[in-house]
């Protein structure tokens, strides 16, 4: 199995480097590593508060935003041109390195 690793920022400002498997969400690297986030429908795309900003340089490496996660994210007062939902992004080989802060909507 592939290990990748992501770089978090949290809530509070510190930054982690967190390692996860091919496939998982990064909502999920970031949780089963403690770090607080509320994830409240658990990567089913309907809560929003998985919200994170990617670091500009990671951005590109992402898959385009589906309609659903766009909508979502549309909703926040936080909104920012690098958001994303981190329940929709998987870590793969193009995401490895990728560097994300949590967002007020993940308390
Ligand atoms: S966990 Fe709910 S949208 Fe990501």
């Amino acid at each position: 199995m592939n290990i990748f690793k992501i770089k978090v920022t949290d809530l509070e400002g510190t930054t982690h480097e967190l390692e996860g498997p091919e496939g998982y969400r990064v909502m999920e690297v970031i949780r089963d590593n403690g770090i607080p986030i509320r994830a409240e429908c658990n990567g089913c795309a309907s809560c929003a508060t998985c919200h994170v900003y990617v670091n500009e340089n990671s951005l590109g490496k992402l898959f385009p935003q589906s309609d659903e996660e766009r909508k979502l994210l549309s909703d926040s007062y936080h909104l920012q041109e690098n958001s994303r939902l981190s329940c929709q992004i998987l870590m793969t080989p193009e995401t490895d390195g990728l560097e994300v802060i949590l967002t007020p909507d993940c308390e």
